[in-house]
């Protein structure tokens, strides 16, 4: 038997049956057309920003990486929900202009932004966030044919890493960003060309569970970027903080004390050095905001046993799940937080392994799970399903196609 992750607080039940929004999950499915299905709660992503902008500092913002779930109506609805938002590419900027939202309230980082990609958010007015000193350049000379001021910034590789990050994207040779000792020479050099200089983004790592991690990480960031802001010889306009917010996905994961964080951030904003004492700072978040308001459903289209194992065939599988699957940068495949949605309440009866319906033998869901006992037409319910499924999958394999999504 292995164990399941922790389902988020709370999923309530009506008449036995997992409900999502206030509404069985059998009902959303009938509504929707078919499974498999993204279901994403407007209601958890409301309480989610409520709750962290209650335990952050006031003066702190807090922005959307469209990367961790871009569906369309999602991205509408976080407009009304927070500050700002991050790209990371000319398509999600693409995806958000088409959401309505406003190209001043977005930043765009990424590596590799070719020259469309930079001609079309400068000429829409977005923040780039320079990787290179070469994307530099090329974003200077396609802003002065264009004849505008771009609004740029720098992406910093720091010299630290946020430690117990799940994906570490700063400390020592990497592809992101430019390493702090050439960012003060850019910093000056756009300045003296005329560009609206908009400051740092300094992003360390992805989720981490570990409070100390993240509050350690953000004082050296602000102390990094008063160090830079001095070297530049300019107070800093803004300074995006990065992010790491992570959400627990694993048996034994507990959730992220983010009082203890905005406690932190608050002192040390309370005595920040002259540098950074106007700049606009801001915290960049994907999983953390989105992450825990998504569940996937898919039905049980086979049951069947083999040397005495159970296995429940489901008509989805990591073509949508790929991360649940254990193969989007796993090393060890545990199980994500699954329950058999048709049956939320019923006691664990038996051992059965849920799958996909690929023909390879990475297609899983659940391994070896404590689950009661279900039938085909029975519907699996996979959490912590809105950041990283839908377009974090390869749903054109084998044929597929990519999955429904609604939002309740
Ligand atoms: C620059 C940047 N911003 C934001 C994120 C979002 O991370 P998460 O969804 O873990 O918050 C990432 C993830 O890789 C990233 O690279």
């Amino acid at each position: 038997m292995k164990p399941l992750g922790p389902i988020p607080a709370v999923f309530e039940s009506i008449d036995g049956e997992l409900a999502i929004g206030g509404r069985k999950a059998g009902e959303i499915v009938a509504e929707a057309g078919d499974t498999p299905l993204f279901v994403y709660s407007r209601d958890r992503l409301s309480r989610r920003v409520e709750t962290l902008r209650a335990a952050m500092p006031p003066r702190l913002r807090l922005h959307y990486a469209i990367k961790a779930n871009p569906f369309a109506p999602l991205l509408g609805f976080m407009a009304g929900l927070v500050d700002g938002f991050d790209v990371a590419s000319g398509g999600e900027l693409a995806r958000l202009q088409e959401a309505g939202v406003a190209a001043d309230r977005v930043s765009f980082a990424g590596p590799g932004k070719r020259d469309r990609e930079l001609e079309q958010a400068i000429a829409a007015g977005c923040t780039i966030n320079l990787e290179s000193e070469g994307e530099a350049r090329r974003a200077l000379d396609i802003a002065a044919r264009l004849g505008v001021a771009p609004k740029l910034a720098i992406r910093v590789n720091p010299s630290f890493e946020l430690r117990g990050s799940g994906m570490k994207m700063g400390g020592g040779a990497k592809p992101f960003g430019i390493d702090e000792d050439r960012v003060a020479a850019l910093g000056r050099e756009l300045i003296a060309e005329g560009a609206q200089w908009c400051g740092l983004h300094i992003f360390t790592g992805s989720q981490a569970l570990d409070a100390e991690a993240i509050i350690e990480t953000q004082a050296n960031v602000l102390q990094l970027a008063a160090r830079l802001a001095a070297d530049i010889g300019a107070d800093l306009p803004k300074l995006n903080m990065g992010g790491g917010f992570g959400i627990p996905y694993f048996h034994g994961d507990t959730p992220l004390d983010i009082e203890a964080i905005g406690a932190a951030l608050e002192q040390r904003l309370a005595d920040l050095p002259p540098g950074l004492a106007q700049t606009e700072l801001c915290i960049e978040l994907g999983r953390y905001l989105v992450g825990e308001a998504g569940v996937y459903l898919a039905r049980i289209v086979d049951r069947k046993v083999s040397h005495g194992q159970v296995f429940l065939v489901t008509d989805g599988g990591l073509h949508h799940q790929l991360a649940a699957s254990g193969n989007f940068g796993t090393v060890v495949r545990r199980n994500y937080p699954l329950a058999i949605a048709t049956r939320f309440d019923a006691a664990p009866e038996e051992e059965a392994s849920v799958v996909g319906c690929l023909c390879t033998p990475l297609d899983r869901l659940a391994d070896a799970a404590h689950l009661p006992r279900a039938e085909v037409g029975d519907l699996v319910a996979v959490f912590c399903a809105g950041a990283y499924g839908a377009t974090a999958s390869p749903a054109q394999f084998l044929g597929q196609g990519p999955a429904r999504e609604v939002m309740v």
